[in-house]
Order: C-alpha cells, then sequence, then structure tokens
C-alpha cells in the first residue's frame, strides 16, 4: 500500500499523542495516586445532622499530624465545625475530607489543591490530601446552587 507522507507523519502523531496521554493518565493514577472520588458510600439526606461523623462537623486529630475533617455543606454555608469557617491545620498535616450535603448539589473546591470534589444528596464525598505549603486555601462551592451560591465559602489555614 503506497501511503503519502504527510499522512504517515499525520498517523505517527496521532499514535504519539495518544501514547503521551496514556502515559500522563497512568503516572497520575498509578504512581500520584490521583482517584476519582468515591461515591460509594451513601446516608439519608435528611438525617445528615444525626448521622456520625456529621453530626459533629469539624476538625478531629485521628494519628500522628493526620487529621479527619468533617463538613456538612448546604444552602449556602459549609459546616466546618465553627462561625467562622476557618479550620486551621498544621504544614504537612495530612487530612481526610468526609462530606455531604444536606440539600442540592454542591462543589467542594479547595483552591490550589487537589481537592475538588461534587457533592450529591445521599452521598458521602471523600477526599484525603497533605497540605505540604503553609497558606490560606480558599474552599468554595463551583456547583451552581441557587441565589447564595456565590457565597457559598470557607477557609483552610495552613500554618507553619
Ligand atoms: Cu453551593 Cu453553589
Amino acid at each position: 500500500m503506497n501511503m503519502h507522507k504527510y499522512e504517515k507523519i499525520w498517523l505517527l502523531f496521532g499514535a504519539g499523542t495518544l501514547l503521551v496521554f496514556l502515559i500522563v493518565v497512568g503516572i497520575s493514577a498509578f504512581y500520584m495516586g490521583n482517584q476519582p472520588p468515591s461515591c460509594a458510600v451513601t446516608l439519608d439526606p435528611e438525617k445528615v445532622d444525626e448521622a456520625a461523623p456529621f453530626d459533629e462537623p469539624g476538625l478531629k486529630q485521628i494519628g500522628d499530624n493526620e487529621y479527619q475533617l468533617t463538613i456538612v455543606a448546604s444552602a449556602f454555608n459549609y459546616d466546618v465545625g465553627n462561625d467562622d469557617k476557618v479550620v486551621q491545620i498544621p504544614k504537612g498535616a495530612t487530612v481526610h475530607f468526609s462530606v455531604t450535603t444536606k440539600d442540592v448539589v454542591h462543589g467542594f473546591e479547595l483552591v490550589g489543591t487537589n481537592v475538588n470534589m461534587m457533592l450529591e444528596p445521599g452521598y458521602i464525598s471523600t477526599y484525603t490530601n497533605t497540605f505540604d505549603k503553609p497558606g490560606e486555601y480558599t474552599l468554595l462551592c463551583n456547583e451552581y446552587c441557587g441565589a447564595g451560591h456565590h457565597l457559598m465559602a470557607a477557609t483552610i489555614e495552613v500554618t507553619d
């Protein structure tokens, strides 16, 4: 079969790009451990306030610089366990997020990190992140959820 030179180049380019994408996805998934957030755990969205751990939202130390952070989202608020909506964690801490929503779908994006989840009523969204850089990280809702959507935010402060 006679193939035009440009066609060969184009085919090689296509195959090469595919290979590069597979390598990037492979490294991201198996070496860096990036997985889609799991939605395997369910709960009754009308009984969030009674169900552990969501009956007591906030930060709990569970190990050596390791924390469980439980957050309840609702229109238009993140309940992080205090009225200031600020969570302070030490630098280098590993935080296991456990989040759910009481009403509609909300977003859960921690700007500047890989933490980015969708919160769906009836499901518990989890993610683990290690905070190596000190600073203020804004937690915001990136799913339109109603009139107060743009007000829905909280802060995670990583201290030195
Ligand atoms: Cu909650 Cu937008």
